[in-house]
């Protein structure tokens, strides 16, 4: 909506300036002179744009001066193009990129027989922002979700680069605050700032809110990243609670859940409605759109069992932008009667193999234990490893085996 105003504005500038161009060529206008900026870095990019008239007109009456500004906003990735009397223009610039502004003079009135005259040159400035921090340390992933339009948080992803030591820092600003403030309480992992929330400190909708992380680390500063965002476009709702589902007289199914606490008006929510076919051998599965908490469809084959659920977002006729809330729990139709039993384990005959192998193997186990304790209590204490050997295992392997069991014995020789 935005972008195609903007465009049709801009088309009318340049109708209006060809037009002029049509009817009037014999003036010719000097652009404005002296373009400078100041920048302001405690408001994150905050440019003051000023200009003087040019010199050329300065002795001339009956005219209507006025000024062509066009810049390349950093933070929208866009071209902006206004006209304005003043001879001054505030913008906000992302200070991680270079900063570009070209002005024209334009002419009007009884100077110029009624008709505009735009100047054919202009006067253009490119500012480079002092670049500081190491290199590769900004931080990544910059992302604000509003959940229920409560509680703004916002996240972000350190880059590899990052010193061990860093500590980075949230800053914002909107045009309400002299100065960027630091996040109000910040979200930690495993003891890294990875995160802050704005919980019961509300950001104003409707207005640009310009972020910025920063740190430092015992290697220096890190390296700046800034953003800029409307709060309103961030929001994400809550899943729909309470779906259910009632069948009326004329084969009809209908739908109804509700939305949990919620600020925005109804005609701000839209719906999707997932519906999933069981029974048939696929599961089929379609969105369907609703702008009203509930829905009606047709009651299909009565041998199908269909299940729902539901989740929301703020409409975009309302926000240029929003998230999906999660799912909510799935409804399904007919209902199932009784819990489904959750089935024996099945006895395969892999498993009765083991079953059966493991018994066998642990009563041998059992009836070795019992002999040997009844031989040994028969038997003098020091022979019996070695009788027990000997009736356990075959001749051949004997001689070995007693000398690792009698091992202890020569090794109380070595230390005497
Ligand atoms: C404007 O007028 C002043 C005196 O009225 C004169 O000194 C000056 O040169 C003029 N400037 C131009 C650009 O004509
Ligand atoms: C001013 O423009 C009108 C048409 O808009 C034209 O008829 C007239 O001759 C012009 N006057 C001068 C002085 O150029
Ligand atoms: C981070 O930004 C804030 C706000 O502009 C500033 O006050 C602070 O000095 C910066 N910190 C570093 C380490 O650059």
């Amino acid at each position: 909506m935005a972008a195609r105003s903007d465009s049709l504005r801009l088309l009318m500038l340049i109708f209006i300036t060809w037009r002029g161009s049509m009817r009037c060529c014999a003036i010719t206008v000097d652009p404005p002179e002296d373009l400078h900026a100041v920048l302001d870095p405690g408001r994150f990019g905050h440019l003051e744009i000023t200009w003087r008239s040019p010199s050329s007109l300065m002795n001339l009456t009956n005219c209507h001066l006025q000024y062509q500004l066009e810049y390349f906003n950093t933070y929208k990735n866009k071209r902006e193009v206004l006209r304005t009397p003043q001879r001054t223009y505030s913008a906000q610039f992302d200070l991680s990129k270079d900063v570009q502004a070209r002005v024209f003079t334009i002419l009007n009135g009884a100077c110029t027989n009624n008709t505009m005259i735009k100047s054919k040159d202009y006067n253009e400035m490119v500012l480079h922002p002092p670049r500081t921090g190491i290199q590769d340390t900004e931080a990544k992933e910059f992302i604000c979700v509003y959940y229920n339009m409560e509680n703004l948080e916002c996240s972000w992803r350190r880059s590899v680069k990052t010193p061990a030591g860093a500590q980075q820092r949230l800053y914002f600003w909107h045009k309400s605050l002299k100065q960027a403030v630091e996040c109000p309480s910040y979200v930690l992992s495993g003891g890294v700032r990875k995160g802050c929330t704005f919980m019961g400190k509300p950001l104003p909708a409707f207005t640009d809110i310009y972020f910025c992380v920063n740190g430092s680390s015992p290697e220096g500063p890190l390296k700046p990243t800034f953003f800029s965002l409307q709060v309103q476009n961030q929001v994400k709702a809550s899943a729909p609670d309470k779906l259910s589902l009632q069948t009326s007289s004329d084969k009809q199914l209908e739908l109804r859940w509700e939305n949990p606490a919620w600020k925005l008006s109804v005609q701000c929510l839209e719906w999707e409605v997932r519906h999933h076919r069981v029974g048939a051998e696929k599961i089929h599965s379609k969105p369907i759109h609703t702008e009203s908490p509930r829905l009606t469809l047709p009651l299909s084959s009565s041998n199908e069992r269909n299940c729902f659920k539901v989740r929301s977002r703020v409409s975009l006729h309302c926000v240029d932008h929003s998230f999906w809330s999660d799912w909510s729990h799935e409804a399904c139709h007919p209902v199932l009667k009784t819990i489904e039993a959750t089935p024996e384990p099945e006895l395969n005959f892999a498993s009765f193999y083991i079953y059966i192998a493991v018994a066998i193997i642990a009563t041998l186990v059992v009836s070795l234990c019992v002999w040997a304790t009844v031989n040994m209590m028969k038997s003098p204490p020091e022979k019996t490893v070695d009788s027990l050997i000997a009736k356990l295992l075959p001749k051949k392997l004997r001689p070995g085996v007693s000398k690792i069991f009698s091992g202890k014995k020569t090794c109380n020789d070595v230390i005497i």
